[in-house]
């Protein structure tokens, strides 16, 4: 009898473990499930990711590696094939880590995407979310394409460097006065100075300046790039004319110390941009003020935001490392760490179980992002946002309330009035006043003319009356 019970209850245990193992690919949430014996419901999910590895956005000789149809065939500041696997598995991933909140219906519908207009960033949104809907509609009578592959509407702002959602470039004088100064701090004029012999010996090879932060970080960037494309400057032959002669005395220990010291000047540029609470503002509060009044339009009918957010559960922002870092600083969470390809900052809105009309936010990190395409499941790290007064459900899991997340972000609110707060004069102010001055010189030059030939007459007229006297 006994024995007999166990057989069945192994044939059981065989069928389910094949079952599991037919779905497990897809269908099994590997690292958060959704139990009733959770206090809270994920309610919304917010993703700002950077997007996937790239090629340098520019070389120019006599930087080594310049020749792009040879190295960079598929263009400066685009995607690399590597990037692009990643950013798709990073959306299988994706779906796999929220699929107990997605549900098997997800679809394009539900998502609302929006990314900053370089290709990069767009291509990646499409692979992501390529990967969140993959091998998911398989119902016998879908089209075969769309068993592969769906259109995504993703939406951008253009013109691009306009864009203060997703980029940091917007033209603004009085934040790049502050960072400017940041920039030239003693600390990292120091850095300089400590690394002035390499940096000569760099300026010899690259026929240029590197006097600022910027400049040597700019640098480390492209080297960077061109080691993980396997590429090492010492071993460049160039096509057509000299390599410099500085990099014959270079092995590939010595150029990834090099590395290892450029690295200094990116993390430092990257420690100083944003360390002000003016550039917050305009550089992360508009991002910050949209994922928080989403939210807010979450929790309640009452407080609806625009018609069109209603019915998402779901918004991606593609964007770049600058955004990432801008977030980072502004919430007071960066690690010192420059973001990698692919970082995902992960905003959750939670509810309570017990009291509904308590909501939470939760700021996930997804930044070990170099080997997704090993990974079966991501690892995020939780930040927990320094100033919010935190509820504890249970010993691991802190959750900052939506109304103290709401408190926090309220001084980063983005300029309402942008040239103004910036200091921009416009062009049309510009020309009126430079028509005024122009009016002003010509009036007065017209008058002293005016006087003048009223002297030389008087003069003429006193001297003929004189003579006509005399
Ligand atoms: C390369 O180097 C040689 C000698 O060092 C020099 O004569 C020649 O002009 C250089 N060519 C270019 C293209 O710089
Ligand atoms: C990722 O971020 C966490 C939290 O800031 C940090 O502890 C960890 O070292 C970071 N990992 C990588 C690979 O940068
Ligand atoms: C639920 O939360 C709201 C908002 O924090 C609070 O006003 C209310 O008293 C709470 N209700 C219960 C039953 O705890």
């Amino acid at each position: 009898m006994a024995y007999d019970s166990w057989n069945i209850w192994s044939f059981f245990t065989i069928i389910l473990i094949i079952i599991d193992s037919n779905y497990g690919q897809i269908s099994t949430p590997l690292s958060r499930s959704w139990t009733f014996n959770d206090p809270t419901i994920l309610r919304h999910v917010q993703l700002v990711f950077r997007h996937g590895d790239r090629t340098p956005v520019y070389v120019e000789p006599p930087e080594p590696y310049y020749e792009k149809h040879k190295y960079w065939p598929q263009g400066f500041g685009q995607l690399t094939k590597q990037g692009k696997a990643k950013a798709y598995r990073l959306g299988q991933l994706l779906r796999n880590y929220y699929s107990d909140y997605l549900g098997w219906r997800f679809s394009v519908q539900e998502v609302f995407t929006q990314s900053s207009a370089l290709d990069r960033c767009i291509e990646t949104a499409q692979l992501i979310m390529a990967g969140i809907l993959a091998r998911w509609d398989i119902s016998p009578n879908s089209e075969p394409l769309a068993k592969l592959w769906q259109p995504t509407p993703i939406e951008t702002f253009i013109p691009a460097d306009e864009d203060t959602l997703l980029r940091v470039n917007k033209p603004c004088p009085e934040a790049d006065e502050i960072k400017e100064r940041l920039m030239d701090s003693r600390r990292n004029r120091r850095l300089l100075q400590r690394h002035s012999a390499l940096l000569d010996q760099l300026e010899q090879i690259l026929s240029r300046h590197l006097h600022t932060i910027e400049h040597v970080s700019n640098v480390h960037e492209n080297m960077n790039i061109m080691h993980e494309n396997g590429y090492y400057w010492y071993k460049w032959q160039p096509e057509s004319g000299n390599r410099s002669k500085e990099l014959s005395s270079w092995t590939q220990e010595s150029e990834e110390e090099i590395l290892r010291q450029l690295k200094l000047f990116e993390m430092a540029k990257y420690r100083s941009m944003f360390d002000d609470d003016f550039i917050k503002k305009v550089r992360a509060g508009e991002l910050l003020h949209r994922i928080g009044d989403i939210f807010k339009s979450k929790r309640s009918v009452l407080e609806p935001a625009a018609d069109s957010d209603r019915d998402y559960r779901l918004h991606l922002y593609s964007t770049h490392d600058t955004k990432l870092a801008a977030l980072l600083q502004t919430l007071n969470v960066w690690n010192h760490e420059l973001v990698p390809y692919l970082g995902t900052l992960m905003f959750e809105l939670h509810q309570s179980r017990e009291n509904s009309s308590q909501y939470y936010v939760q700021l996930w990190y997804l930044n070990q992002t170099a080997d997704l395409l090993e990974m079966n499941e991501l690892r995020p790290h939780r930040l927990d946002i320094p100033g919010c007064d935190h509820e504890e459900f249970d010993e691991q899991d802190l959750m900052c309330p939506l109304d103290d997340f709401l408190i926090l972000i309220e001084p980063f609110k983005p300029p309402q009035d942008w040239k103004h707060s910036c200091g921009v004069h416009s062009e049309l102010t510009a020309m009126i006043s430079v028509n005024i001055l122009l009016l002003i010189v010509n009036l007065t030059m017209m008058f002293f003319l005016l006087m003048g030939i009223m002297y030389v007459c008087s003069c003429i007229n006193s001297r003929s009356g004189y003579e006509r006297l005399r």
